[in-house]
């Protein structure tokens, strides 16, 4: 029996869907290649050359190349047309993961960010994310739509030959009817309303971006392509002793410090005046360590400049109130050889 070795090629930010997807498809996870990113969380087009000549050293051809278009936890986006060229030279497949940012592409400015994603074999674009519908409305586009005939079924009762129900692909055999929102999202927002929508959550995103970076006691983490960003609250006594510290004492500061971050974002989701989400990201700034961020996706577009400084101060009270403030500040103060 022949084997067939199949790898997909995916960054390092994949979303854990893609496990799923080698789950269900029997793939297996160790046959996920995750292809290193750089310092915005972009796939690094030099990694994945590696990658596939590393592959095809060892005679195993990939099956797929997958770049994603908005990750979920930053919002970046891959050099999709450079993925484009690479899948193009290994006459493998190219997936787009536009479940987050595929909405984007309904903004003339903004549409730039995602060159190439016209040469995917296959784009996945979730309409319950920033087409702003409810849950769970996943699109799947095929460059060829006949390739979904490859796994066409058929009953004498329904979906009978010559049938155009959807489930005569889907792996519900019985879909709901979530088009329903997107169709009539599309004529009550529109295109132009939408395309309205995704610029003003991007412009909100700048904003509070250089917001963040203005201050002297907060440290944005990474800054926004589309309307995600992170930062955290490092309280100013806390940055200068970063600044000189011995590698074992910044360590042991920076733990400190996720601990601050975590009880922060925990205080200020029970108090629920407000919310951020927190993830956990590798750091470029701090070594390649992972250190806890605060995550916000400004989608609400009556999300105001005033609510976000607004946003800053309760970190800032919250921060003052954390029982991890105490323990930070004293290694803050204890003498370095500590
Ligand atoms: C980039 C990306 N891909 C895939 C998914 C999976 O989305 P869902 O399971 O909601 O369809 C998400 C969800 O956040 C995402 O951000």
């Amino acid at each position: 029996m022949a084997t067939f070795l199949c790898r997909w090629e995916f960054s390092e930010r994949g979303h854990y869907s893609l496990r799923k997807a080698a789950d269900v498809l029997g793939i297996g996870r160790d046959n996920l290649v995750p292809v290193g990113v750089d310092a915005d969380g972009r796939m690094r087009i030099d990694l994945l050359r590696d990658t596939m000549r590393d592959l095809q050293q060892r005679n195993i051809r990939p099956m797929a190349i997958v770049g994603i278009a908005g990750t979920t936890e930053t919002g970046a986006v891959d050099p999709l047309d450079a993925i484009a060229d690479v899948a193009q030279e290994a006459g493998c497949h190219f997936h787009v993961d536009a479940a987050w940012g595929g909405a984007t592409l309904l903004s003339e400015r903004e549409r730039w960010r995602f060159a190439g994603i016209e040469r995917a074999d296959s784009v996945v674009i979730d309409a319950h994310k920033q087409f702003y519908v409810p849950m769970g409305a996943g699109m799947v586009l095929f460059r060829n739509p006949a390739w979904t005939q490859e796994i066409i079924q058929h009953a004498n009762y329904i979906v009978r030959k010559g049938s155009v129900d959807l489930g005569r692909h889907t792996l519900e055999g019985s879909p709901g009817a979530a088009a329903v929102m997107l169709y009539a999202n599309l004529h009550l927002l529109g295109r132009k309303g939408l395309a309205q929508l995704i610029d003003r959550s991007i412009d909100n995103a700048h904003y509070f971006a250089s917001l963040i970076a203005q201050q002297p006691d907060f440290e944005l983490d990474s800054h926004p392509q589309l309307c995600i960003l992170t930062y955290r609250h490092v309280p100013e006594t806390v940055r200068a002793a970063l600044a000189t510290a011995s590698a074992d004492r910044r360590e042991k500061i920076l733990d400190a410090l996720d601990a601050l971050t975590i009880s922060i974002q925990e205080m200020q989701r029970d108090a629920g005046r407000s919310f951020v989400s927190r993830t956990q990201l590798m750091s470029t700034q701090w070594g390649g360590r992972p250190i806890a961020v605060f995550r916000v996706v400004l989608a609400n577009p009556d999300t105001t400049h005033a609510i976000l400084q607004d946003i800053l101060d309760e970190h800032r009270a919250l921060a003052a109130a954390s029982p991890c403030m105490a323990p930070l500040m004293a290694l803050v103060g204890a003498p370095d050889a500590a």
